[in-house]
């Protein structure tokens, strides 16, 4: 299927309206990616025509919802080639998924005098989980460091595994700097010393083709509302066989095989033992009409018109002067600069009196602030509906900014 821009655009209702009387230029999407109408028409009609408690009646209607949500879950598992359904679970999002494995797995499995290897470039979802296993247990967190640039040092990564090195829990793509890290060769370096290793894909599903097999990492995450889903729902891909060993970590309704006050509770099988509650129906039905909608366009249409754009504003920004870059020259659908020695806050203020939505602050990765010793960055993110004339328009409002606060 070929990639048509204005087709994609014309599929997203909010990019037509306007932000300070002038047209929005969205270059937010690493924060959170506008919805297609074909996933707000999924829930909206799930509401209006499906609606029902999934896994808890007899009814047409429970057990209609049931197939949608369970239909759900295999297209999910395609979708990033797990080998089967049971190998999704679902949660809110990246962050809930983290602390579901920091606190199932990491419970069971982490002790006092272990060890688990983060990265300098992590978002805070996939630091403090760690570091409050780490108050618990006694463990030790290890920090890979970052080379200037923005890439890891990947020398020293090595050398921070042990025999008590338990798991690496490192991000596909940095949402500040758009790195990529290298994770198939890290998965098999850290595997070869019986390390497991949770990628943190919230940055990287959305621009290329996800396959879990071939990283063969252990636990892989992604949120809903990054990938033109939902808000409130995501994805932890975790292989069957270290599921299978997990122990639950939220008791309640639906994870439970059995529940006697005598005798104490049975526990459902996995993924189901993970999934304690309401879920949110909707919201996975949502998820999969945006999987369906990328699948439709390609993965590799996306990545390829996106990479493409990335060259255009890399290119298109050496125009502003005092505009420094941080993170490598490849990266992956953002772009974070400072202007001059001005507040990112007040770049970002400017830009959005110009119609021009960018991201300004620590962006949730408050380490990554102070490896670069600033406050603050803006953070432009360009997603497969974003344009050059965008580009052009964020490098004309930085210009300007530039000439009026010198
Ligand atoms: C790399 C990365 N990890 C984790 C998260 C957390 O995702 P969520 O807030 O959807 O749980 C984000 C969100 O910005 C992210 O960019």
């Amino acid at each position: 299927m070929s990639f048509s821009i204005e087709q994609v655009r014309a599929d997203f209702p909010i990019l037509s309206r306007e932000v300070n009387g002038q047209p929005l230029a969205y270059l937010d999407s690493a924060a959170s990616a506008q919805k297609p109408q074909i996933v707000i028409d999924a829930e909206l009609e799930f509401y209006r025509n499906g609606y029902a408690a999934v896994h808890r009646g007899i009814h047409t209607l429970s057990a209609e919802a049931t197939t949608l949500m369970e239909n759900v879950r295999s297209q999910a598992a395609q979708f990033i080639n797990a080998a089967k359904p049971e190998e999704i679970v679902f949660v809110r999002g990246t962050t809930e998924g983290i602390n579901l494995v920091a606190n199932s797995w990491g419970n069971a499995n982490v002790q006092a005098g272990d060890n688990i290897i983060i990265s300098a470039m992590e978002h805070h979802a996939n630091i403090v989980p760690w570091q409050m296993l780490c108050e618990r247990t006694g463990a030790e967190l290890r920090v890979i460091p970052l080379n200037q640039d923005g890439t890891l040092q990947l020398d020293v990564f090595p050398t921070l595994i042990d025999d008590r090195t338990k798991l690496l829990a490192i991000a596909h793509v940095s949402n500040v700097l758009g790195t990529e890290n290298p994770v198939k060769e890290m998965i098999a370096t850290a595997h070869q010393a019986g390390v497991k290793v949770l990628v943190d894909g919230a940055q990287a599903v959305m621009h290329h083709a996800t396959d879990v097999a071939a990283l063969d990492c252990d636990f892989y995450l992604f949120s809903g509302h990054k990938i033109y889903g939902p808000t409130g729902i995501g994805v932890l891909y975790v292989k069957e066989a270290i599921l299978q060993d997990m122990p639950p970590w939220e008791g309640g309704g639906s994870m439970i095989a059995t529940v006697s006050l005598t005798a104490g509770t049975t526990y459902a099988a996995a993924p189901w033992r993970f999934e304690a509650g309401t879920p949110n129906t909707a919201g996975i039905i949502g998820l999969g009409a945006a999987l369906s909608y990328v699948e439709g366009l390609g993965m590799d249409a996306i990545g390829e018109y996106e990479r493409n754009l990335m060259r255009y504003a890399q290119h298109a920004l050496q125009a502003v002067p005092d505009l420094t870059i941080y993170g490598p020259a490849e990266r992956r659908g953002v772009l974070a600069f400072n202007l001059g020695k001005h507040h990112a806050y007040d770049v970002g203020s400017f830009l959005d009196n110009y119609g021009i939505a960018v991201r300004t602050g620590h962006h949730c990765a408050m380490p990554l602030m102070a490896f670069y010793s600033v406050p603050a960055m803006c953070r432009a993110s360009f997603a497969m509906y974003n344009t050059e004339q965008e580009v052009d328009r964020l490098v004309a409002g930085l210009q300007r900014i530039h000439s009026l606060l010198g």
